[in-house]
């Protein structure tokens, strides 16, 4: 596999441990995976939290909603093999530059700001602006995100074919359109490659798979198991 196909580990290396936790994320690093992929939502206390879904049951042992339970009790709770669920300033500090890191917005109202404030933080303690790339399905969150931090690199994500190609990331100024493997198209390719967008797949966790969205001309993939993509 060329050097330019990016490997992302899925919400740090979910096949190999437990999602969105740090050490998922130590594991992505460990395999060598060019980009780290998490989840953040915006949590009434303020904090931003590593967590994909709604509610706690798939990948902690709470019962509910995220978004009702204060922040000390989501901090007792087992993420998976006695992890906690991890801030967005923690995940920062274990990744200490060592891999590029895509923030996956998953709320909206107030999120962009709060990731804005966060991330520039960091750009002025010296991360490269090219370390992060800062993403959501919610496009309207995503926009909020590159006016407040325009300098700061965004990707649009896509779970379906638009209408108008894509038109959504080249109006966000993205640097990328992450799109969902089962909705890949050769002329939406084209027409992101056409305005300097790179395309990535997710999730993709099959090495065939992998070698036909590269022969498509794709510019990296979303994997569960970075290490299947590396090896290639
Ligand atoms: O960012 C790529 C991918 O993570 C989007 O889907 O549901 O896994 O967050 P999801
Ligand atoms: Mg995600």
């Amino acid at each position: 596999m060329s050097n330019s196909f990016t490997v992302i580990g899925h919400r740090g290396a979910r096949g190999h441990a437990p999602e969105n936790t740090l050490l998922a994320l130590d594991t992505g690093i460990r395999l060598g995976a060019d980009w780290l992929e998490f989840d953040v939502q915006l949590h009434e206390s303020g904090a931003l939290l590593l967590f994909h879904d709604l509610t706690l049951e798939r990948t902690t042992n709470g019962r509910g909603l995220l978004a009702t339970q204060p922040f000390e009790a989501l901090r007792q709770l087992d993420a998976g093999q006695g992890q906690q669920i991890p801030t967005l300033e923690e995940a920062l500090e274990l990744i200490e530059q060592r891999a590029g890191v895509n923030i996956e917005l998953k709320t909206a109202d107030g999120t962009a700001e709060a990731v804005a404030g966060v991330v520039r933080n960091y750009v002025a303690a010296g991360w490269p602006v090219e370390k992060f790339l800062v993403s959501s399905f919610h496009l309207p969150e995503l926009w909020e995100f590159k006016q407040l931090a325009p300098e700061i690199p965004v990707g649009a994500l896509v779970g379906g074919v638009p209408l108008d190609w894509a038109a959504c990331a080249i109006e966000l100024g993205a640097a990328s359109l992450n799109l969902s493997s089962e909705f890949v198209d050769p002329r939406l390719i084209t027409d992101a490659h056409a305005h300097g967008i790179k395309v990535y797949v997710y999730t993709v966790n099959d090495p065939a798979e992998m070698r036909m969205l590269q022969a498509l001309g794709v510019d990296g993939v979303f994997s569960d198991y970075p290490e299947r993509a590396l090896a290639l």
